[in-house]
């Protein structure tokens, strides 16, 4: 029997209505599969948190996260408190304290899914963004001189370590290898002389180890343009914290929207959990109304069954979504459906229940 532990901070808005949906599918995998057993404990952390206490998690939030195998995250954020707080004091603090440095983002158009672009299909649009998700232009390094002042100036400072710029490299290479992949590297060389052609060096180093691997190295100006006009040449893509999370928007909307896009924060070593999460926030302009799309929280909670070593129920559960998205009977509002998020949710179990006794 396997046991998985899961902390749940299900956050505001539709972050606990899409949760709610992801693990209503845990539970019923752990029904069809004798060997696995789930536990979920549900921490009240996020904004409306905040407006009582003061604190949007609690100060040994991290200690009381530490032993869990995982976390599994809905979104934090509320007009009403400043996103800074909620990022900074939560997200971040979670992601960098855990060492989290590796940001994974599926960019695939699932059967079904509705494509903004002409003459792409399933084919062209299926790549895996791996994101530096501990330092880079997020790192939070700078200064702010003669605030208020005339001749106020600001620096925000990017960090980019030889460790950490090497290790998500790495990873990268790794799972081209073992996925049988090509490489893309993103980043700017042209334009900031240190990081970026720091980066490519380091890129460049790496790949001698990986001759058996296909290496590609873009400017992230003309990776945005390409991602667009021949998303087909992405297959493994490395980036650093800012390009990759402005290219996996990118990426969400030529896959289907930011209702499906889903997101992993990994700690490959496994010393620290790792934390599972739609990439979409709390949306504030549909919270409460049942109608946010759980299938980006679904997809998290199948990445969470993968990284467990549970590969066989991570593809049945994107199995199930992508039946649900190719049937088109139960499909909420952001895919022009009127199904709730728990008739999404639901449905989505059912076709998991068919796909488990085919
Ligand atoms: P958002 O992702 O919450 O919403 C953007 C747009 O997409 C909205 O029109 C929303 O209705 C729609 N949308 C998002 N998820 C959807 C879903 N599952 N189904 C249907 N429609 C969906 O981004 P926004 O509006 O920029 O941010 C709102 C709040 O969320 C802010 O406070 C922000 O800081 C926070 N946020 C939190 C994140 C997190 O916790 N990881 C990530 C992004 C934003
Ligand atoms: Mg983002």
């Amino acid at each position: 029997m396997k046991e998985y532990n899961i902390a749940v901070i299900a956050g505001d808005g539709i972050g606990t209505e899409v949760t709610a949906e992801g693990i209503k599918v845990l539970k019923i995998i752990e029904e069809l599969d004798k060997d696995i057993q789930f536990s979920f404990t549900y921490f009240p952390w996020g904004c409306e948190y905040y407006k009582k206490t003061g604190k949007i998690m609690d100060d040994d939030g991290l200690e009381k996260l530490r032993n869990y195998d995982a976390v599994y995250l809905g979104a934090v954020g509320a007009p009403e408190v400043p996103d800074y707080i909620s990022l900074r004091d939560l997200l971040i603090k979670i992601r960098q304290g855990f060492d989290q440095y590796v940001n994974l983002r599926p960019v695939k158009l699932l059967r079904g899914a509705p494509c903004p672009l002409i003459g792409k299909s399933q084919a062209d649009i299926d790549m895996i963004v791996v994101r530096e998700n501990s330092e880079g232009e997020y790192a939070g390094a700078g200064d702010w001189l003669y605030k208020d002042k005339p001749e106020e100036v600001v620096l925000q400072t990017s960090v980019f370590s030889r460790k950490g710029t090497e290790r998500i490299i790495r990873y990268a290479y790794e799972l081209a290898r073992r996925e049988h992949k090509s490489i893309t590297s993103v980043s700017k060389g042209n334009a900031l002389n240190y990081s970026m052609v720091f980066w490519d060096k380091i890129f460049a180093e790496v790949g001698k180890e990986y001759t058996d691997v296909k290496q590609y190295s873009y400017l992230v100006d003309a990776a945005a343009m390409f991602f667009v006009k021949d998303p087909a040449r992405f297959e493994v893509v490395v980036t650093s914290n800012l390009f990759g999370d402005i290219l996996t928007d990118l990426g969400a909307a030529i896959a289907g929207g930011m209702g499906l896009a889903a997101g992993a924060n990994i700690n490959p070593e496994k010393e620290y959990p790792s934390m599972f999460e739609p990439i979409h926030g709390s949306a504030p302009d549909i919270a409460g109304k049942s109608i946010a799309n759980p299938m980006a929280a679904i997809w998290s909670a199948a990445q969470m069954m993968e990284f467990f070593g549970e590969k066989k129920w991570s593809n049945k559960m994107i199995m199930a979504i992508e039946k649900v998205l190719t049937d088109k009977k139960v499909l909420s509002i952001d895919f022009a459906g009127t199904a709730t998020t728990k008739e999404v949710g639901e449905e989505i179990g059912k076709q998991l229940r068919k796909i488990y006794t085919i």
